[in-house]
């Protein structure tokens, strides 16, 4: 398996992540933050995003697995690990890596809303172009990408590939099919 063409390198990442570090810094001062990661691909943004806010921010995480291939979601989403805490009347803002087909999200902030938080945001490194997909309002976004299955910085191919430091390109041929 071959990884392509490297399409944000590390230094491009860790750029744009102060750049939503300090816009997160100024949003949320004098709040009380809880940053939720969406496991498994979220952690790597997580860690390096919350670095970059100057804020004593709180941390949780979700593992959800959406229903569907390898490399497509179904909208269908099962909760492997739930919040450890309530979020009723707390700012929450939740860190994902990618946004796809923006399913996932879409189902994690209709579950969270109802657990009545004081403000639900979103950010995402990535975004996919070219695709429809549910209106999302995504707060704090990094890239938009075109749409290729990449690799890198938390976003894995068969669970392998979360520790490069940039985000790559997979080409086609090595992407399972549906
Ligand atoms: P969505 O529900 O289609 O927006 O995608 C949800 C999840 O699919 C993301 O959080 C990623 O874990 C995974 N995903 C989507 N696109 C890619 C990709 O290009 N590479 C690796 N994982 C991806
Ligand atoms: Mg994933």
């Amino acid at each position: 398996m071959n990884i392509g063409e490297v399409l944000i390198t590390a230094d491009e990442i860790d750029a744009k992540l102060k750049e939503m570090g300090d816009a997160i810094t100024e949003d949320y001062r004098g709040k009380d933050l809880l940053l939720i990661g969406i496991l498994k691909g979220a952690f790597v943004v997580m860690a390096d995003l919350a670095r970059h806010i100057d804020l004593p921010v709180e941390f949780d995480f979700m593992a959800v697995s959406s229903y569907g291939s390898a490399t497509k979601s179904s909208g269908v989403v099962r909760i492997l690990k739930d919040l450890d805490q309530e979020i009723e009347g707390r700012h929450v803002l939740i860190v994902e890596d990618i946004v796809d087909t923006g399913l996932t999200l879409q189902y994690l902030l209709k579950n969270l809303q109802v657990r009545k938080p004081a403000s639900l945001g979103l950010a995402a490194l990535l975004i996919k172009d070219g695709i429809e997909r549910p209106p999302l309002e995504i707060k704090y976004e990094g890239f938009h990408i075109p749409n290729k299955f990449v690799v890198g910085y938390g976003l894995d191919l068969d669970g392998k590939y979360r520790n490069l430091p940039y985000v790559a390109v997979v080409s086609d041929a090595t992407v399972p099919t549906p």
